[in-house]
């Protein structure tokens, strides 16, 4: 094989920023996984409208009697529920996976809201099957609601460690806490260090946030509800920050309840301490992963509009502006330095995402010209929907658009060449979410070959980020995944050692080349040519595939069966490589193939007649 270097030509630049992080609160990501919380159920509010196998005592075992009350004698008004402890009585957390993870030596971090209006002392210690783990404390508790704190020193290491808290006298308990000391940089109200640690070791350019299908999913009734704890599954960034007690629990789009302890304020934070520019994506109020709702409250899509340019006064905002204060008594009066923001993610109905996309970007360009609007393109790589996003947001000259593919290790062979016929003067591309179907070195090395295509085209594709990042290996709704964890280890997926080799050696510049001999994936002349669903009977009388030489290599009528066209199918000729772009409705188009040398040397054309009336 031979590759031909030609440095004396310039290719495109490359952003220190292009290849990041997508993380989304899937597969247990955060609670039991990235946020360092050990109790799991910590403010008893788990429902069965997160899932139908809960109860609010769920994780939760009790000796004597204790109950789960919603009265106004709770600790607030986000805060519903709150445990009642008997006399004599005690309660035990199982915490995460199989239990509380401890190691000999380290500190642990025990908090509790606790009101006993004549007083109490609360025994709290740490044990497993095979005895005690740390040296029990005692808190004295008068009064009420007050935080109390603790700190307990492991003897010994244990996966199945438990947490008991035991109230001599009547007790009211929440928010009851265990952190290890040792959080990543020592942040308060952390993150676990190994994975936070791993992601760090990618040296990501970007982290997206916090979906994903989380964000954009819930009927426009949970949308509307002013606050959490009045509505399940809509995720409002208001809802996640302030001091965690605060914070009102939601049910999680992926079937479990979500504290939000991890929100935005540490999302910010962390994309800081890794270095990576934060992009967080707001809800458009068009449902999409499946749900097909738009709204048609304009109240209610301009208290989201003013949410998002809320959001960008919380990340940039003085100290002294409404939200730039919030974050400044959370613990950072300098500004996060926000530049990118998306709203809406995977939307199937793209005249309402499109119309409602437009009012947000008006509104924040307005206000804030310097942050670039990030729209998207529907769930599929292909289609009416991605075809007919991409011709409005073309058309509305939008900044960047994000798209989404999990395909097969062939696609992404056979796609390397996907953006190399991208409109040079449309918007750019932020590919938010791809990953080829699996976790084997197949996978990877599709993925790695195919980002070389990302990175010959760095001049549209801006952003580029593999999905979903992480995933407990006892409750994983999706896969593959890039770290995988338990409660006591983590480790990185062969696809994980692609991103972080790509991430650790981002270039300046593309170096243009040529390469004879490399292996590509034969493409049979009198075989297929993959057609976008574009090229449907729907819309094209004919299509046909010349060479330079003005041979006809394939061509079809469309007459006859009108469904043999629909999405990929070709008709007679199967599907085997290269790759249909269609640049604009009106027809004429670069075949792209995916490196068997015979075809490079065609200047193959595609011709479809547009039907009149589409
Ligand atoms: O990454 C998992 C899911 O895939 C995301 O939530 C969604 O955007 C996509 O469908």
């Amino acid at each position: 094989y031979t590759i031909t270097l030609n440095p004396g030509a310039r290719g495109a630049a490359i952003d220190d920023t292009m290849y990041g992080i997508f993380f989304e609160d899937i597969n247990r990501a955060a609670d039991g996984g990235l946020y360092a919380e050990l109790v799991q159920n910590r403010s008893f509010e788990y429902s069965t409208a997160d899932n139908t196998s809960y109860t609010p005592l769920t994780s939760w075992a009790v000796r004597g009697t204790a109950r789960v009350v919603d009265d106004a004698g709770r600790l607030n008004e986000r805060n519903r529920n709150y445990l009642s402890l008997a006399a004599g009585s005690a309660v035990t957390n199982s915490g995460y996976n199989t239990g509380i993870r401890v190691e000999q030596g380290k500190q642990y971090d025990f908090s509790v809201w606790a009101r006993a209006e004549a007083g109490t002392t609360l025994t709290v210690g740490l044990q497993d099957a095979a005895g005690t783990l740390a040296s029990a404390r005692e808190v004295a508790v008068s009064g009420g609601w007050k935080k109390y704190t603790a700190t307990f020193t492991a003897g010994r290491t244990s996966s199945r460690g438990r947490l008991t808290v035991a109230s001599a006298r009547a007790a009211a308990l929440d928010m009851v806490s265990l952190f290890p000391r040792d959080t990543y940089k020592n942040q308060p109200n952390g993150l676990r260090k190994d994975l936070a640690e791993k992601i760090e070791a990618l040296r990501p350019g970007f982290v997206r946030f916090p979906g994903g299908c989380l964000v954009n999913t819930g009927s426009m009734e949970d949308y509307s509800a002013a606050s959490g704890w009045q509505r399940k599954r809509a995720y409002q960034w208001k809802d996640t920050v302030g001091p965690v007690e605060q914070r009102a629990t939601n049910a999680n789009f992926w079937g479990y309840n979500q504290s939000y302890g991890l929100g935005y304020y540490e999302y910010f934070r962390f994309s800081e301490d890794i270095g990576a520019m934060p992009l967080p994506v707001v809800p458009a109020l068009v449902t999409g992963c499946g749900q097909n709702r738009a709204t048609n409250d304009d109240a209610l899509l301009q208290r989201h509009i003013q949410d998002a340019l809320d959001l960008i006064e919380f990340a940039n905002g003085p100290a002294t502006s409404t939200w730039g204060k919030v974050r400044a008594q959370m613990g950072h009066p300098e500004p996060f330095g926000l530049t990118h923001i998306q709203v809406g993610n995977e939307e199937n109905l793209p005249h309402e995402f499109y119309s409602r996309f437009q009012k947000f970007r008006t509104a924040i360009e307005a206000k804030h010209p310097g942050i670039t609007v990030v729209s998207n393109s529907g769930p599929d790589d292909e289609g009416t929907v991605f075809d007919t996003a991409w011709r409005l947001n073309r058309e509305g000259k939008v900044a960047m658009v994000d798209e989404h593919y999990y395909n097969s290790p062939e696609w992404f062979l056979q796609n390397n060449n996907r953006y190399d016929s991208y409109d040079r003067q449309g918007p750019k591309v932020f590919l938010g979410e791809y990953a080829s179907q699996g976790n084997g070195w197949r996978n990877a090395l599709a993925e790695a070959a195919f980002m070389t295509g990302l990175e010959r085209n760095a001049d549209v594709v801006k952003l580029a980020s593999y999905a979903p990042l992480l995933a407990n290996e006892a409750a994983t709704q999706w896969r593959p995944d890039m770290i995988w964890f338990n409660n006591r280890a983590s480790w990185g997926s062969v696809n994980y050692e692609v991103q972080k080799l790509f991430m650790n050696n981002v270039g300046d510049r593309v170096v243009p080349s040529t390469a004879t001999g490399t292996p590509g994936v034969s493409v049979p002349i009198s075989g297929a040519v993959g057609l976008s669903t574009w090229a449907t009977s729907a819309a094209y009388d004919d299509v046909r595939v010349t060479a330079a030489d003005g041979r006809t290599l394939l061509s079809d009528d469309f007459s006859g069966d009108a469904s043999k066209w629909t999405h990929h199918g070709v008709g007679s000729w199967s599907v085997q490589n290269g790759q249909y772009v269609q640049t604009d409705a009106a027809a004429e188009n670069t075949l792209v193939t995916a490196g068997d040398p015979a075809w490079h040397d065609y200047d193959l054309k595609v011709k479809a007649t547009k039907k009149s009336g589409r």
